[in-house]
């Protein structure tokens, strides 16, 4: 019997003892009511624990089957191991044929956008391979990686991402790498073939990574799944991650200058941005956020605006061994919110991180850009500018 087996079977016996004893306490307190105020024993005159009620929304009952398949107590029940009822329910991993069950399972499927219809039928499909690499982007352990979100027409953003805050660089012992995360723009999407281009610009810079699946909005989690499995695989030594969209301007000074002063034990678990709380799905139809209520009830945990958040090496790991627990969600920097409620924490705001601009009136004025880390959103000449004037050694704010 295997360690894990053993410990599932200890487990198992603890159940089993609890309720035995949550028998006895029923069995006494139904024969002895009076007594019971004479020696003062207080029962819980009601349930004290979650009863199990199946969600209506459709994303919430798909998520509660995939947790029981990784409830320890259950696999118990049934003699097996978390793997093998992972495997032996085949359509919950790497399933990647269109979901046949989705159009009777889903409430008014046949009249939902087809960015829903797309997403759902293929919720389960994740293992979608790289076409672009760069194993050895991490060989000398980079202090800090800067990931962007961008896509494939967008030239002149990377370009200037690369001249100015997104340079790579060394000083002392720390090292700033950069990779640019990319998905396929497909014909039938009516994208313009950019493969050549993207090859020169892949070998010239070697700062691409590729998959080959459709980058679309509800595809970015997709994106953060597989930027997570990446970096546990190809970049794992990685002290701190950035990762944010092509249209903000990051202070990397003042991140770089921050990470320094952080306490081993506040990095380990770092992951701060621009949090929203007490959020849930918008229902306005006309929204990019739209989710109806077919699909998802219930709140959002806090979760850090996708523009651009920074989070530990460590935590990254984490976070792609839990990825497995949590069902793509069509909204990726909620995702990530769920899977940080998993583990046990919460995003932490930083008033650094402009996602929503600076006041109007500060946008020229160069010292309103010392401080921050983060604003959003800023065109290509816009970043090289604020980056050059930043660099000014005569600069005096
Ligand atoms: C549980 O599984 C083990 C090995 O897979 C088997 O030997 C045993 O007989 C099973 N027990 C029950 C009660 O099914
Ligand atoms: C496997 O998945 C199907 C479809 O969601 C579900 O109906 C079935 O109960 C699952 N089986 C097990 C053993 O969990
Ligand atoms: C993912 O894995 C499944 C099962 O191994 C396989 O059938 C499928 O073709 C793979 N999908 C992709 C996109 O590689
Ligand atoms: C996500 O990518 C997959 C693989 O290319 C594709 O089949 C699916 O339609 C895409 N989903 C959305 C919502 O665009
Ligand atoms: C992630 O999961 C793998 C495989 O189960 C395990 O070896 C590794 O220690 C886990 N990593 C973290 C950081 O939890």
């Amino acid at each position: 019997m295997s360690v894990g087996r053993r410990r599932l079977k200890l487990l198992g016996i603890l159940m089993m003892v609890n309720f035995f004893i949550y028998v006895i306490v029923e069995v006494s307190k139904s024969s002895g009511q009076e007594k019971n105020s004479k020696r003062n024993v207080i029962l819980p005159d009601s349930r004290f624990w979650k009863k199990y009620t199946p969600h209506k929304a459709y994303w919430n009952k798909q998520q509660q089957k995939l947790e029981r398949l990784y409830n320890p107590v259950l696999a118990f029940l049934s003699n097996m191991t978390v793997e093998e009822r992972l495997s032996s329910n085949g359509s919950f991993s790497n399933y990647c044929e269109a979901d046949p069950f989705v159009a009777s399972e889903l409430d008014g499927f046949p009249n939902l956008p087809d960015r829903f219809k797309d997403f759902f039928h293929y919720l389960r499909c994740r293992n979608y391979s790289l076409l672009m690499d760069q194993p050895n982007k991490c060989k000398h352990k980079p202090f800090l990686l800067l990931a962007i979100k961008s896509l494939i027409p967008h030239f002149d953003r990377r370009q200037a991402i690369r001249e100015s805050w997104g340079k790579e660089m060394k000083s002392g012992d720390m090292t700033v790498v950069r990779v640019f995360l990319l998905g396929l723009t497909p014909p039938e999407d009516h994208y313009p073939d950019l493969s050549d281009m993207l090859k020169f610009e892949s070998e010239t810079h070697q700062d691409i990574l590729l998959w080959n699946y459709r980058d679309t909005f509800f595809n970015l989690t997709l994106k953060e799944v597989l930027f997570l499995k990446w970096v546990s695989s190809t970049c794992p030594d990685a002290q701190f991650i950035f990762k944010g969209d092509d249209d903000v301007f990051v202070n990397t000074h003042q991140i770089l200058d921050y990470l320094k002063s952080l306490t081993k034990e506040k990095a380990k678990d770092l992951f701060i941005g621009d949090v929203i709380k007490d959020a849930g799905p918008h229902r306005d139809k006309k929204l990019k956020y739209y989710i109806p209520e077919s699909i998802y009830e219930g709140s959002y945990p806090p979760y850090a605006g996708g523009g651009g958040f920074l989070y530990s090496g460590d935590l990254a790991l984490r976070l792609t061994n839990i990825s497995d627990q949590v069902l793509l969600y069509p909204i990726d920097d909620v995702y990530i919110g769920m899977c940080l409620q998993k583990l046990g924490l919460a995003p932490e705001k930083h008033k650094g991180f402009k996602t929503f601009d600076i006041e109007e009136k500060q946008r020229n004025n160069i010292c309103s850009y010392t401080n921050l880390m983060l604003v959003h959103s800023r065109k290509p000449q816009e970043m090289i500018k604020i980056w050059t004037n930043l660099q000014n050694p005569h600069l005096s704010c």
